[in-house]
């Protein structure tokens, strides 16, 4: 079928919106997507028709949300091929997932054991090792960038020794787009007996990862940045692993018996799964996958880098801009500056025209420290937006440069 970007438009009520007097242009999607009628309905089909606590009830309601939160949990299984529907833990997003790992490796770290992360990560995939550097004396090493904001894989090669016990990089800089060869990072960690988490809050909308094929030891995920609400992920952990891993939080749901004198844990998943979940957020997970793959990963990556590379042109044969995030494989994110203006000022311009682009660090201070620069303004497309959207923002900008040089 022809990928008919009009018809999908029709599916996000919020496209059809103004803003400030100008239909609404969302390019603020690396930060988060837009939902469509079918995710939006099933929410409110949710507490509508079958809102009840899962897991826990004989009742009718709570045995149909039980039922279609673990059907999300299988539709997440077969998108991300993962080999066990038990090695799929609900969290509450990529961040959750990450300090979820993080904190089970406190306990099996030692000191003076390394870590390895790349310089461009999201602070969601620093900060949290660094918590766990302090607390368990590992230390923690930096595969660095070059001018492109591309890693240096012979640097990374270099990093690698006996003492390294844990990688985790993203798939796709947030910042800059610049996707990772992971499946050749994964697989030099491995050699030397190293475990991988890979980040894919920002490939997870752009690209179907095998997990089963990339052998990964870790991915954490968000449903929020593939169509599906905010306060929902994933974190994939295989079997071994999550089962060395004590559990994060203690609650209800997450043991098999509780005295005063010890309490036993429940198995994989529910193990990490303290407390009422997002069941609605879950649900509704599940209809994202299914919108997506509704349209297809593979019409969405042509349609995407159609715009990549028209917007990079266009944006281009501006005079003074400059682009961050070089690399030959990037996905639909534009991260740019102009000489002599601060990004914040082109953000509050356009915003002013109905265009919506993310401005500052992007929770990528590093990538910001590398370049000497304060922030970007960051232009993310997604399968919704239209040349004519890109034009408009080419337009937005020439016009901000006008008003502010
Ligand atoms: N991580 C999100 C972004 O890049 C919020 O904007």
């Amino acid at each position: 079928m022809a990928f008919d970007v009009q018809k999908i438009r029709n599916d996000f009520p919020i496209l059809q919106r103004k803003v400030n007097g100008y239909p609404l242009v969302y390019l603020d999607n690396a930060a988060t997507s837009q939902k469509p009628q079918v995710v939006i309905d099933c929410i409110v089909d949710y507490y509508s028709n079958y809102n009840a606590n899962i897991h826990r009830g004989v009742h009718t309601l709570s045995q149909e949300a039980t039922d279609a939160y673990e059907m999300a949990r299988k539709k997440i299984q077969t998108h991300f091929n993962i080999a066990h529907l038990h090695e799929v833990i609900f969290t509450s997003g990529t961040t959750h997932g990450i300090n979820l790992v993080a904190n089970g490796f406190s306990t099996l770290l030692n000191k003076g054991d390394e870590i390895i992360v790349s310089a461009l990560e999201h602070h969601s995939n620093i900060v949290p090792w660094q918590m766990l550097c302090e607390r368990s004396g590992a230390i923690l090493k930096v595969i660095p960038i070059n001018e492109e904001g591309v890693l240096i894989l012979s640097a990374y090669e270099e990093l690698l020794s006996e003492k390294t016990k844990l990688v985790f990089v993203n798939h796709i800089s947030n910042a800059l787009g610049t996707i990772n060869p992971i499946k050749k990072i994964i697989e030099k960690a491995h050699a030397i007996g190293a475990a991988v988490l890979i980040d894919g809050a920002q490939s997870c909308s752009h690209i179907k990862p095998d997990l089963i094929d990339l052998d990964v030891d870790f991915y954490v995920t968000s449903a929020h940045k593939m169509c599906g609400p905010t306060g929902v992920g994933i974190l994939y952990g295989k079997e071994d692993w999550l089962r060395k891993m004590p559990p994060y939080q203690g609650g209800g749901e997450m043991i098999k018996e509780v005295t005063f004198e010890k309490t036993t844990y429940a198995d994989l998943p529910h193990k990490f799964e303290a407390g009422t979940p997002n069941i609605c957020g879950g649900i509704a997970f599940g209809a994202a996958i299914d919108y997506l793959n509704s349209i297809g990963f593979n019409a969405i990556a042509a349609h995407e880098k159609m715009l990549l590379d028209y917007a990079t042109k266009e944006l281009l044969a501006i005079e003074g801009l400059k682009i961050y995030g070089t690399g030959s494989e990037k996905t639909s994110v534009i991260s740019f500056n102009i000489d002599g203006i601060h990004p914040y000022d082109i953000g509050t311009i356009i915003d002013k025209l109905g265009i919506a682009v993310r401005t500052g660090h992007h929770c990528a201070q590093p990538i910001m420290d590398y370049f000497n620069i304060p922030g970007t303004v960051r232009a993310s497309f997604s399968f919704y937006n239209t040349i004519e959207e890109v034009d408009s923002l080419v337009q937005g900008v020439i016009k901000a440069k006008l008003m502010l040089t």
